[in-house]
Formats: C-alpha cells, structure tokens, sequence
C-alpha cells in the first residue's frame, strides 16, 4: 500500500486563507484582532517561533506585539506584563513562549492571563472546560491535527485512535479532542507494555513523544491514519535534518495516509494559532466563532 501524504502546508494555508477572511470581515466593524506574545530570554529556537508568529500574524491582518525580556527578568515583572496585556482591550490573545527560564514558575505565570486571551489553551480552566466538553481555547497544535483528521476521515466516530505521549501540551489535549469526537482512546507513553501492538490496534495514530523516528512501519495498522506531531533535529550523512516520531519511509507503505516532517502538523500549529486569537476576538465582542475548515 502507499499512503496518501496529509499535506500541512497546503492545509494550513486554507486555515489562514479563512482566517484573513475573518479579520477583513471584522475591519468592516473597526475590529482588528490583536495577539501579544511575551518571550523571555534568547533561545534561538524559540526566537525563531516568535519570529515567525509575528510574521503571521501581520500576514493575516491582525495586530502584533512582540515583548521580549532579558533571561534574568523576575517573575513579578512578568506577571505586572501580563496584567498590562490582559487589561489591555487591542489584545485579544497573549501567548508567553516556552520554555521559561527555570526560575520561573510556568504554571503560575499561564494562569495569570485572562482565559479568554489563552490562545494556547493552556490556563488550567481552559484545560478543565476542554476535559468537561464544554467551549474552550484549544491548544493550536492537537487542534491542527484534529482539523486534519476530520477532513481526512470525516466523521471520526467508533475509531480506534491512540495518542502516543502524554505532555500537557499535545497527547492529553489530543485525547480529550479524539474522545470528544467519539473515538475510543489509548495514551500510550514511555511505561506502556507492548507499544508495539497498542500502536497496532490504531485506526488513528497520533505520535508525540519527540523520539526521532520511534515508531517503524510494522507497528502501524494497515490503512491507518497517521499524524506526526515529532519535529527531531538529527544529523545524518554529514547534514542536519528535521524527521519526526515516526519512520516516514517504512510507515508510509503501510498507512492509509501520514504527514510528513517537515511540512505536515507544523505549520498547522501557527494557523491555529491565528485562528484562536480571532476565536478570542469574536467572543471578545459577542460574535459567533469562525469557521476553520470549508
Ligand atoms: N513552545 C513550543 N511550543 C509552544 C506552544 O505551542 N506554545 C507556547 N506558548 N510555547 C511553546
């Protein structure tokens, strides 16, 4: 069998197509969406995220502030910073980039900013209200995958669908989005016994354990759905590549469709984004939330 490739780039481009649709939908009102996203610190990686939201987000007609602190700021000081940032009525979304330097305490500093600006999901009440099915800020990247699956699949009811890795930021919201859509759902992780045929029962395979190419072909269904979350820097044959959890070339025979590394779930990650801080700014004013996916 070979699969069908899950082209993200593609996809999310439709993703931000909608969401410039909705920005210019609201300019006819005065409303211009606004995210701030708060760095701390000079990690390159994360300077490049930061780089590239911003970019974005201008792409997309919405307003961008971009606030960046020395490594050494206090955590008083970022918490006056996201106090400023929630009071302030141009900023519909904040988002703080992790990793915070370790003095900081990342927990307390996510549930500082107002819910409704959460657009990565991440304050605890959002967490609650996405675990109790009810409206919520969902983080950007397992509802990119999310989005993918459905157009893929349509009605993901009845499946099968295991979630390998249980980070707060991908495999337990992954799992509560796939058992909102009625799916049956495994969490799998590091202590799971025979991963191998866990990962073998999915219809739906979701890999987010940032182990570069973990899962082989022959742990993969015949058929299935598989969605890599992974994003690995290895070197190999005297070069630097980007690979994900799962081995593309041997699970690429067997799946029914797969995204690849690069270009599959990552740049979903950014278009959710965007369209969660347009979600933000149609609450924000009492207007229905948009649609993503046509
Ligand atoms: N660092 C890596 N991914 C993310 C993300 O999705 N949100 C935030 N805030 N920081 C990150």
């Amino acid at each position: 069998m070979t699969s069908t490739l899950i082209d993200g780039k593609s996809f999310s481009s439709g993703v931000r197509g909608r969401v410039a649709s909705g920005v210019a939908g609201l300019a006819a009102r005065g409303i211009v969406p606004g995210l701030a996203v708060v760095l701390v610190g000079e990690d390159p990686a994360s300077e490049v995220y930061v780089r590239n939201k911003g970019i974005q987000t201008r792409e997309a007609g919405m307003a961008s502030w971009e606030h960046k602190l020395p490594a050494e700021t206090g955590q008083a000081e970022l918490l006056a910073l996201v106090g400023k940032l929630n009071a302030d009525p141009a900023v519909h979304g904040i988002l703080v980039q992790l990793p915070l330097p370790a003095h900081m305490d990342a927990e307390a500093v996510i549930n500082a900013i107002d819910p409704a600006k959460d657009v990565d999901g991440f304050h605890i009440l959002n967490v609650g209200l996405l675990g109790t099915g009810q409206k919520s800020m969902v983080p950007c990247t397992p509802l990119g995958c999310l989005l993918m699956l459905r157009d893929r699949l349509g009605d993901l009811s009845g499946l099968n669908a295991v979630v390998v890795g249980r980070s707060n930021i991908v495999g337990k919201p992954m799992a509560q989005l796939l058992l909102g859509e009625s799916c049956t759902v495994t969490i799998a992780h590091s202590r799971t016994k025979n991963l191998a045929e866990v990962c073998r029962s999915a219809d739906i395979l979701v890999a987010a354990v940032g182990r570069p190419r973990m899962i082989p072909g022959d742990w993969v269904k015949p058929g299935a759905t598989v969605i890599d979350v992974g994003i690995n820097r290895i070197e190999e044959d005297g070069r630097t590549r980007l690979v994900g959890d799962v081995d593309f070339d041997s699970a690429a025979r067997v799946a029914g469709a797969i995204t690849p590394v690069p270009g599959g779930v990552g740049p979903m990650t950014i278009a959710c984004l965007l369209a969660n801080t347009l979600t933000a700014c149609c609450r924000a004013n009492g207007l229905p939330d948009p649609e993503l996916v046509g």
